[in-house]
């Protein structure tokens, strides 16, 4: 963990409720896909976890959605600011997991963290298919980055706005009713619980996905951030955020 000063060098709406920020400062050491920055802002006690969206060319990408006070003043920082983060925390994606061909799936915001991993899986000569979930079209965002780097995409939206009418599975579903189906060997996710653990179950292929409990400390002293795994309570923020679909015990929520 490092703490680093970033300077803005973007920072604009791209879907509704969620803003890009890109970020130019020493990346060496800010990580693989599925790692997390932690961010201070001014005023508040806790830093804000969000995730690497991507890290290309020595700069760093976030993509957030607004929700609260971190993130909303966030969304009114100018370029030219700086911002405190501390980087490479978490343990990040394992991207020798996939054998040829794998299968990301984002829900919402979740969608962030898989940009940098389909760039890591191409990088390495994997094929990458995306299915992406949100409420409504208003809010679909970076399926033209994951097209640009080589992912082929399929969108769903729960309201039937654009797209599989349905959750990111009900993509998998129609499309085995085509004779066309989506094929992998596994598979990567991050989004809301209920989304991840919907998919470890109706999914057979080994998987990996990223959790993103309410966070204290960030860096696994405070124990404020724990999941339940076969191998007992583990922290998000420092076992994870990553954790393989069959070490989850997940909880009825
Ligand atoms: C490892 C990790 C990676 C993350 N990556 C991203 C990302 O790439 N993009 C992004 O938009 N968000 C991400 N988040 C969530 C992000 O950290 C929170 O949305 C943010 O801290 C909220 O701060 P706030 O001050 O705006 O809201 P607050 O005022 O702190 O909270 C506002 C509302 O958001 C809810 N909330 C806050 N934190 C979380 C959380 N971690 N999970 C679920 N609900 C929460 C609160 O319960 C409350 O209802 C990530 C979280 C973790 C743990
Ligand atoms: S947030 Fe403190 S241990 Fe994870």
């Amino acid at each position: 963990m490092k703490q680093r000063i970033f300077e803005i060098k973007e920072n604009r709406q791209i879907a509704e409720g969620t803003f890009k920020m890109v970020l130019k400062g020493d990346t060496a050491d800010a990580g693989g896909s599925g790692k997390f920055v932690n961010i201070s802002l001014p005023g508040l006690f806790l830093r804000r976890p969000i995730s690497i969206c991507d890290l290309s060319g020595g700069e760093l990408t976030l993509v957030y959605k607004v929700v609260g006070k971190g993130t909303g003043d966030m969304a009114q920082m100018q370029p030219g600011e700086t911002l405190d983060l501390l980087t490479g925390l978490g343990n990040g994606f394992d991207v020798s997991a996939c054998r040829k061909e794998a299968l990301l799936l984002g829900g919402g915001v979740g969608t962030a963290p898989l940009v940098f991993l389909a760039r890591e899986l191409v990088a390495i000569g994997k094929r990458v298919t995306a299915l992406l979930g949100f409420n409504k079209a208003s809010e679909i965002m970076l399926a033209d980055e994951l097209r640009s780097l080589g992912a082929t995409v399929f969108i769903a939206t729960l309201d039937g706005s654009q797209g599989t009418r349905g959750f990111v599975t009900d993509i998998l579903k129609e499309k085995a009713g085509t004779g066309n189906p989506i094929t992998f060997d596994c598979f990567y996710a991050c989004g809301p619980m209920p989304m991840l653990k919907a998919l470890c179950s109706a999914i057979d292929a080994p998987g990996e996905v990223s959790l993103e409990e309410r966070m204290g400390c960030g860096f696994g002293i405070c124990y404020g951030c724990s999941c339940h795994t076969t191998a007992g309570p583990r922290r998000v923020c420092a076992d994870g955020p990553v954790f393989k679909k069959e070490e989850l015990i997940w909880q009825q929520k």
